[in-house]
């Protein structure tokens, strides 16, 4: 029981000068085991939060991961976008991380050799009446310190991209495209080697307070699969650390409810939307060679054209709203990312608007994503919610709440300000 979690603290305690000890005694019988940091979640944020943790600020991390390997949550579930920064509010955390973000990720791909485009990104009006939004688009990205933006007459713009009909465009030279997965690859690999530990197949389902000692309850996941969710469990472990991360992604908020002496009054509700990704069949040439949005809607920034690094053309992400999806079964990590190939037909007059030569049944099914929300259907803008002891009152702890786009984007700038932010713990 426990093998693997075991393994990884003997691993650490290996290492000099780490604080990793055992302490086996317990009136529960369930084995306590000390640890300086943890961080929940190897997606691309808990990642990079692990390498930021360890390799400047010295500290010993261990990664809890309730999946076999790291980045199989929303980090493999999304456009692979390298955002700008346009969209978000002036001075929200979206627009200052996505800018700072944007700026670090370049800088690390470059140095690290990730591979990565910066194709470009065009915003497009097809409607005469739809230019003053790009107008407000423009002079908001202007305000974000977004670089390099231009607006186009729809002749430059079809000029770039012959396939293309719009009246008016914004320019948005920064933006790009990126493997997420070689980003992760490369920044666990570096979190390793500054004394990160990665402990894959666990999951944390709650937690309690001893004094101001946060106790992490820990569970293989593999039990989990067959609790019946009435008879009451055991962890397998309960960890005493000195900083913990809740980086979890879509089940942030559903484990943050299961920490008890939480106050749970600021831990927002939990939505869940799915997007779903169309690919063109039959393209031997890509139709499009820059990243290709419509003006943004319904909360999202609209089924858009985006491009792997091999020139492939994919459609989406749509969104629907998934209901069904309790605290529970969110920490079991069921969701469920069904594409139905019946979608496609609300793609096509949509994608139509700005590629009319778009021939039926070319559209086939791709991947699906699920964005961690904490609005609904109509709310407003709402922002990254990343809340330390001040709001929850727990010392120590961190949770990260509606890391949705542009986290991937926002990531390293995420990393920065919660290493900062618990510096002095
Ligand atoms: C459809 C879609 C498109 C997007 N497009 C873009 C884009 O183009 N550009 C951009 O910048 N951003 C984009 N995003 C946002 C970006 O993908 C996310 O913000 C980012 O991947 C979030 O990373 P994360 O590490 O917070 O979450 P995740 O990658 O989901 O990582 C969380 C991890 O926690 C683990 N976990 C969960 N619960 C537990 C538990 N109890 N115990 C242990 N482990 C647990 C999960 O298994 C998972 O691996 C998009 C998002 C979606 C949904
Ligand atoms: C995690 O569990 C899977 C089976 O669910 C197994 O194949 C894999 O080897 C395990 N990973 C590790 C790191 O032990
Ligand atoms: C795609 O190509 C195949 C084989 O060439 C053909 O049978 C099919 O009809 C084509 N589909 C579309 C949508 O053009």
């Amino acid at each position: 029981m426990m093998k693997l979690l075991r393994d990884s603290i003997r691993n650490l305690a290996e290492i000099p000068s780490i604080t990793v000890r055992k302490n086996l005694s317990s009136a529960a019988g369930v084995p306590k085991e000390m640890a300086d940091c943890v961080v929940i979640g190897a997606g691309v944020v808990g990642i990079a939060v692990a390498r930021e943790l360890s390799l400047n600020f010295a500290r010993n991390v261990l990664v809890i991961e309730s999946a076999s390997a790291f980045g199989t949550g929303i980090s493999s579930r999304n456009s692979e976008v390298i955002h700008g920064g346009i969209y978000y509010p002036t001075n929200s955390l979206k627009a200052c991380f996505c800018v700072r973000g944007r700026r670090l990720l370049y800088e690390y791909c470059n140095k690290h050799g990730i591979p990565h485009k910066q194709i470009g990104k065009l915003i497009v009006a097809s409607r005469h009446e739809e230019v003053p939004k790009l107008n407000y688009l423009r002079n908001l990205g202007n305000e974000n310190g977004v670089e390099g933006l231009r607006m186009m007459e729809g002749s430059e713009a079809m000029a770039l991209e012959p396939e293309l009909q719009c009246v008016r465009a914004l320019w948005s030279p920064t933006s790009g495209i990126i493997d997420s997965h070689s980003l992760m690859l490369s920044q666990t690999g570096e979190a390793e080697s500054h004394g990160t530990t990665f402990c894959y197949n666990n999951t944390v389902v709650g937690a309690h307070l001893e004094g101001k000692q946060i106790h992490l309850h820990i569970s293989e996941t593999e039990s989990l699969k067959d609790w019946d969710r009435k008879s009451q469990r055991y962890p397998d472990v309960v960890l005493l650390p000195k900083l913990v991360v809740n980086a979890a992604g879509l089940s942030s908020a559903a484990l943050a409810r299961c920490f008890s002496g939480i106050n749970r009054g600021v831990i927002p509700q939990s939505y869940y939307s799915r997007g779903c990704y169309f690919s063109l069949s039959n393209t031997t040439a890509p139709a499009f060679r820059h990243l290709i949005y419509p003006l943004p809607e319904d909360g999202t920034l609209g089924v858009h054209v985006t491009l792997d690094l091999d020139g492939q053309v994919k459609f989406g992400p749509d969104i629907e709203w998934l209901n069904d999806i309790d605290d529970i079964s969110s920490i079991q990590n069921k969701f469920d990312y069904t594409v139905r190939a019946d979608r496609a037909k609300e793609f096509y007059p949509k994608i139509r608007k700005y590629y009319p030569s778009l021939k039926d049944g070319s559209l086939q099914p791709g991947y699906a994503g699920i964005r961690p929300r904490v609005s609904g259907p109509g709310d407003g803008f709402v922002d990254f919610i990343i809340q330390g002891e001040e709001s929850h009152g727990i010392p120590g702890l961190v949770n990260l709440f509606g890391i949705e786009s542009p986290g991937l984007t926002s990531s390293m700038a995420i990393a920065e300000y919660v290493a900062a932010k618990l510096s002095n713990c």
